[in-house]
């Protein structure tokens, strides 16, 4: 089959409006035919109540997808994980305890690394379980369970819809496994279940705000530098919203937890300093308005990405303000993926930059 734009300018800017399609396919291989269970195809073998720990290494954005199911599985799940860049991981040679399992997310399931870890741990976890786009990489043919993500074939080099079904499918695996583990009743998980099938529509009113991240962007495509904020699972958020930025705009971009901010970034602000916020209106938000104060008592330009009831809580003097939809905190790192890569799209398209193809970057890199 050929793949063209389908219409866009460019390949990324097509993923990314694939996302609601795409996300609703992922779903709709795991849930059950009442919608309230997630069912594994060939997960028999995983038995959530006899592991301790868990293990997840990858590279790149796989690896923000990694930090950000942390949060998911052991909020939802109680179950310990340790996440690892793979090439950090491969040559620390860490012990494996035997009740654990090791997670590999790959969209390409070819990264050397990603790869050199799953074979370091062979033989010595539990279980060896991947999460990959491509269903017969070398990857998911070396796990004992491979669960397939149904992206469909992503060519931009910057990873998009690859990303935001990487979450979809771990955190169907958190929801599967703190149900196994009894630390969510049967009636939450179907609500959990439930809210995710929403979610596709939900990132369609997110992907109508094209034109307010535009705007915005035109105003990044400015900067030579700039700071990405977030805490609890907008940390994650906040390094790839940061790490999509440099790929394509080649805008120094780097990503800070909020709570950091005092320890080192904030002697960075100043007039010049775009700090991009990603914060729904949770537990924590009260702390994050404190946060946006320092940056703008320095001068600092806030772009804040909230929701309504963020957008209401948070004081004047913002520089723009980008309001989503709501969601249940537990679904919206799926929906701020979309502003992260939108922001980054259209500040690229302002620069003018090979949005496709970033100079020096590959799309998949089996060399180390
Ligand atoms: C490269 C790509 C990234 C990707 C990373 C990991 O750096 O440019 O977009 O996140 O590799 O690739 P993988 O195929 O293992 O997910």
């Amino acid at each position: 089959t050929r793949i063209d734009k389908a219409g866009h300018k460019h390949f990324m800017a097509k993923e990314i409006t694939e996302q609601p399609a795409v996300i609703g396919d992922a779903l709709g291989h795991y849930l059950s035919a009442d919608g309230r269970d997630v069912i594994l195809p060939g997960g028999d073998g995983l038995d959530f109540t006899q592991i301790d720990r868990m293990t997840m290494v990858a590279c790149g954005t796989a690896y923000y997808a990694c930090l950000t199911a942390k949060y998911w599985f052991e909020q939802l799940a109680r179950l310990p994980v340790e996440v690892d860049i793979a090439s950090e991981f491969r040559y620390r040679e860490p012990p494996i305890p035997p009740r654990g399992v090791a997670l590999f997310v790959s969209q390409s399931g070819e990264t050397a690394d990603t790869l050199a870890a799953l074979r370091y741990c062979a033989g010595k976890a539990e279980r060896i379980v991947s999460v990959v786009n491509v269903d017969e990489s070398s990857i998911a043919r070396e796990s004992d369970l491979a669960l397939p993500i149904h992206a469909g074939v992503e060519i931009g080099v910057a990873s998009t819809k690859a990303f935001t079904c990487q979450l979809t499918v771990l955190l169907l695996l958190a929801i599967k496994a703190a149900k196994a583990r009894g630390t969510l009743s049967e009636d939450a998980v179907a609500d959990l279940l439930s809210k995710l099938r929403g979610l596709p529509a939900t990132i369609n009113i997110a992907l109508e705000m094209d034109d307010d991240f535009k705007k915005a962007a035109r105003r990044l495509a400015e900067a030579d530098n700039a700071l990405f904020l977030g805490r609890g699972l907008m940390y994650p958020l906040a390094l790839e919203g940061a790490l999509k930025l440099k790929e394509i705009s080649y805008i120094h971009a780097e990503a800070y937890a909020s709570g950091e901010l005092k320890h080192g970034p904030i002697a960075l602000i100043d007039k010049r300093m775009p700090v991009v916020v990603m914060a729904p209106r949770d537990a924590l938000f009260d702390k994050t308005v404190s946060n946006m104060q320092e940056v703008m008592a320095r001068d600092g330009k806030v772009i804040l990405i909230t929701d309504r009831r963020g957008a209401e809580a948070a004081d004047g003097g913002i520089w723009r303000l980008l309001t989503l939809p709501e969601v249940d905190p537990v679904l919206s790192p799926i929906l701020y993926a979309i502003p992260a890569q939108l922001l980054a799209y259209h500040t690229a398209v302002a620069k003018g930059t090979d949005v496709d193809q970033p100079r020096n970057l590959a799309k998949s890199v089996t060399v180390e």
